[in-house]
């Protein structure tokens, strides 16, 4: 099925609009159980198992009208902000939420479910299998596909919940930093304010994603929050420990959130909330990296210790909660114990050298370690050697 050279569609691609037409407004009408194929066909001019030849299956259809609505969204949006070619990005389409989403909410409904979280809506799978967390364990290969949709989805609200929590930490931080200084036009001073206003902006977006995701893991480690909750405090008086952890925090989404955003299986939307909340997070990559040497120019001896040795075993810890033991249960597995042999996978454990590995060099070429003697905890977190380099 081939669109003709002069622009116009083969018989197959009619039916095939049809079909997604049909489905678009069945499903935007309806609870994604109430639709029956059959409708669809009837609506579209079509016999009910003719519809078999263009689709595997109810999901399939509901994914193409899913994607086919989401598209019309984007052209609108990209006539709306008069963008000409150019994709619009995710700064634009909340721009256009904040002023003319009304319109759109009415025109596409069937997307507008799907955004909003509708609970009659199927689950989708937003990441792909292979950026799942236990996809090289045996009991993956026995999930259902609706197991992996709601596996993906909870793996994701747990990042991002982690992310969000992080940045509030984040953000304390720096709000101390500016409470302490004397000079408040000092640049510092400014920038924190800048990097603060948006850290904010990326936590409402991650508020909304966590609504729309609607998780229902219950996170097992929850309990301890209050124990984090009393040793945080004293971590933000630490300045080269928490300049650390804070480069630590930066690296590890900086390359999940590549990897997302790469790969073409990814959820379109959570694609874009990537690829936005990276950019911007490039440049506070940036200044971690590059404020680095000063700050561990001259530590104390606890924050020395600490840097040295406490430092790569809370990034260890950071990591393996990414995906919190609970998100196992929502799909039948046991929680602690999937948890840590998920850990132990070759693909985490690569995931998780590649991610940590940045930090190690940034450390060393701020002089920050002994030559040739980098400690223990940091050699198993990057898998590298005393001298840093790869194992
Ligand atoms: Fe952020
Ligand atoms: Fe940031």
């Amino acid at each position: 099925m081939r669109a003709m050279a002069n622009g116009r569609l083969t018989k197959g691609e009619r039916t095939r609009e049809a079909l997604v037409a049909a489905a678009i407004d069945r499903f935007a009408r309806s609870s994604y159980q109430r639709v029956a194929l059959g409708d669809i066909a009837r609506d579209a001019g079509v016999s009910p198992t003719a519809v078999y030849r263009y689709f595997e299956d109810k999901l399939a259809l509901f994914v193409a009208a899913v994607d086919s609505d989401a598209e019309a969204l984007v052209e609108f949006a990209r006539a709306r902000l008069d963008l000409g070619d150019g994709v619009p990005s995710l700064a634009d389409l909340l721009d256009l939420m904040s002023e003319g989403l009304a319109d759109a909410v009415i025109d596409h409904p069937l997307v507008s479910r799907v955004l909003a979280g509708d609970p009659t809506m199927p689950p989708r799978q937003v990441l792909p299998d292979e950026l799942l967390s236990i996809h090289e364990l045996p009991e993956f290969a026995s999930l259902t596909l609706e197991q992996r949709a709601v596996l993906s989805r909870e793996e994701v609200a747990s990042i991002v919940e982690s992310g969000l929590r992080f940045e509030a930490v984040l953000m304390a931080g720096f709000s101390m930093e500016i409470f302490r200084n004397d000079d408040l036009t000092d640049p510092e001073v400014v920038y924190s304010l800048h990097e603060i206003g948006e850290e904010t902006r990326h936590s409402r977006l991650f508020s909304r994603l966590l609504a729309q995701l609607q998780p229902t893991a219950r996170n097992p480690l929850s309990r301890w929050r209050w124990v984090a909750a009393k040793i945080i405090p004293r971590i933000l008086r630490r300045r080269a420990t928490l300049d650390v952890l804070v480069l630590g925090g930066e690296e590890i989404p900086d390359l999940l959130q590549r990897k997302a955003a790469e790969h073409p299986d990814t959820d379109p939307f959570l694609r874009e909330v990537n690829r936005y909340h990276r950019g911007e997070e490039a440049r506070h990559l940036a200044y971690a990296r590059a404020v680095l040497p000063s700050r561990l120019a001259e530590p104390g001896r606890v924050d020395r210790f600490l840097v040295r040795h406490v430092v790569p075993r809370i990034i260890h810890m950071m990591f393996d909660t990414l995906v919190h033991p609970g998100v196992y249960a929502t799909v039948g597995l046991p929680t602690f114990d999937t948890w840590k042999r998920a850990n132990k996978t070759p693909s985490r454990v690569a995931l998780r050298h590649e991610a940590t590995r940045p930090i190690v060099a940034s450390l060393i070429a701020a002089g920050a370690m002994p030559e040739g003697r980098l400690p223990k905890p940091w050699r198993e977190l990057a898998g590298v050697d005393a001298s840093g380099a790869r194992n």
